[in-house]
């Protein structure tokens, strides 16, 4: 992990925000290629969810009527129960506590709590996983880790206040007036603008169930415990489509969803092996079913994706608190229903980080001068890649750099490519494949022959000739599209 965020940083990948002022907890900025790199994962899912004929985009505002919130249940419910130390004032969040404890005493705990359900073998990971599911929902839990674990900045034991749940939204104030009247609410996810704006965007489109909405946007959660680079923030972006379809289809159309969600994650290069399924047993009142596609991180397994079925509670929820009908009228059949939603929510800043992370690989190479050294390379998807070629004079002289030059311009009118002329070839190939550029064309004396250029695959290492006038087609096939 601390390989990557440095390679990150060195590299204009992501930068700490505000690094000159000792830096914001749970904030991010994304470097040169770091936005090359965010905005083809956007794109690559833009492209996927929108180029087909039963899903429109939309771009809804970030502040919204605090009445949406109330209706979605984030008001009341989305919280974290925080714990103070009654000693020394520091705030914990009560999940954040537990990790405080060692896997054998959360077993304990576990059989303590719930002898019939944990009587038999546990494994570690299962203890994990059972911890993290029932600590948020279980206040019993909760108070025996405020009593077990001894608070971690003044190490004094059961001094923790009971647990109170602290509200994950940023509160902000519309207009000159700071009071209860003017709230409004940072959104904590993309998802309320999709159905406030359902019945819209179906007129508008002249769309009918099945289909769906998709939006990519920020979304703002004041996370308490904001570690592991970009995994969880306080900033970041999602990635989400709602989709819209008559009840007693939405079984099929979940199964669809996560088949198909899976299945981009894997057209991009992910290996199956770092990704798995988790399903939560524990649902949300208005949940039917719920997935996650959780990937393999440097510090364990994490969601990326949440794929759920969400009923009609949303839209019926909406509904009441608008007193706007949000019912679809299917004037060829004569029906008029609720529909029920599917949701694929995934971050974008999460899964840049997962991509980045997949990418990362360090192996023994072959320098040219007979030696091997260590070669660092990010194997991104061609797609994903931030840069798609660099274009390589071998020497600086005899009209190769301005060969070089009038190929590297010709090529940026498509691609973000990259001209580098300093340097040994064999150090300029190795900065490439530390940024992940998937192909390098060298321009040598031969080219001043034929107009041929060899390229060099990031990966294999390998190398061939094509025309010069080849390499725009070349790229097109491997990055585009
Ligand atoms: N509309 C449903 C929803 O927001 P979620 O599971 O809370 O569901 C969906 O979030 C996705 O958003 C997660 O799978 C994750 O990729 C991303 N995400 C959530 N909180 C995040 C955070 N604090 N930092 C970065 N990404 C986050």
């Amino acid at each position: 992990m601390d390989k990557i965020v440095s390679l990150a940083k060195r590299r204009g990948f992501v930068f700490q925000s505000s690094e000159i002022y000792g830096g914001l907890n749970g904030c991010w900025d994304y470097g040169p290629l770091g936005v090359e790199l965010l905005n083809n994962v956007k794109q690559a899912w833009w492209r996927t969810m929108t180029l087909r004929d039963d899903i429109e985009g939309l771009d809804a505002s970030i502040l919204m009527h605090p009445r949406v919130w109330e209706a979605s249940g984030h008001v009341a419910n989305f919280t974290d129960p925080m714990v103070d130390c009654k000693s020394c004032k520091a705030r914990y969040r009560v999940d954040v506590l537990m990790e405080e404890l060692s896997v054998k005493k959360k077993k304990d705990v576990l059989r303590g709590l719930f002898p019939q359900e944990f009587a038999g073998q546990l494994q570690d990971e299962k203890v994990l996983e059972e911890f993290t599911q029932r600590i948020s929902t279980d206040e019993t839990i909760a108070q025996v880790i405020q009593t077990l674990v001894p608070c971690p900045n003044c190490g004094n034991k059961a001094t923790f206040t009971e647990a109170r749940q602290f509200n994950l939204m940023f509160k902000t104030f519309v207009g000159p007036v700071e009071d209860t009247n003017s709230v409004v609410y940072l959104r904590p996810e993309t998802a309320q603008g999709i159905f406030v704006n359902f019945l819209n965007v179906l007129n508008a489109s002249r769309q009918r169930p099945p289909f769906g909405i998709a939006q990519i946007g920020k979304a703002f959660r004041n996370e308490i415990n904001t570690k592991n680079f970009l995994f969880r923030t306080r900033e970041f972006e999602q990635m989400e489509m709602q989709y819209f379809v008559k009840p007693g289809d939405e079984d099929t159309w979940f199964e669809y969803w996560r088949e198909a969600r899976m299945k981009w994650f894997l057209d991009l290069g992910m290996k199956p092996e770092k990704l798995r399924w988790h399903k939560h047993e524990k649902l949300a009142h208005y949940a039917k079913a719920a997935f996650d596609i959780e990937f393999e991180f440097p510090f364990g397994w994490g969601e990326v994706e949440g794929i759920h079925s969400r009923t009609d509670f949303d839209l019926s929820r909406h509904e009441e608190y608008s007193g706007k009908s949000m019912k679809y009228f299917d004037d060829q059949t004569k029906e008029k229903y609720t529909p029920c939603v599917i949701e694929t929510s995934i971050g974008a800043s999460r899964s840049f980080m997962a991509f980045l992370t997949a990418a990362f690989d360090e192996e023994m190479a072959a320098t040219g001068e007979g030696g091997e050294e260590m070669r660092t390379v990010l194997r991104f998807h061609p797609k994903l890649a931030p840069m798609k070629g660099a274009i390589l004079p071998l020497v600086n002289r005899e009209g190769m750099d301005e060969q070089a030059r009038v190929i590297a311009r010709d090529l940026q009118k498509y691609f973000r490519v990259f001209y580098d002329d300093s340097g040994a070839i064999g150090r300029r190939y190795r900065r490439q494949d530390e940024i992940g550029t998937p192909y390098c064309f060298t321009v040598d004396s031969q080219t001043l022959l034929d107009q041929t250029v060899t390229v060099r695959d990031r990966d294999s290492m390998r190398q061939e000739r094509i025309a010069a006038d080849q390499i725009k087609s070349y790229l097109f096939d491997r990055v585009a599209g």
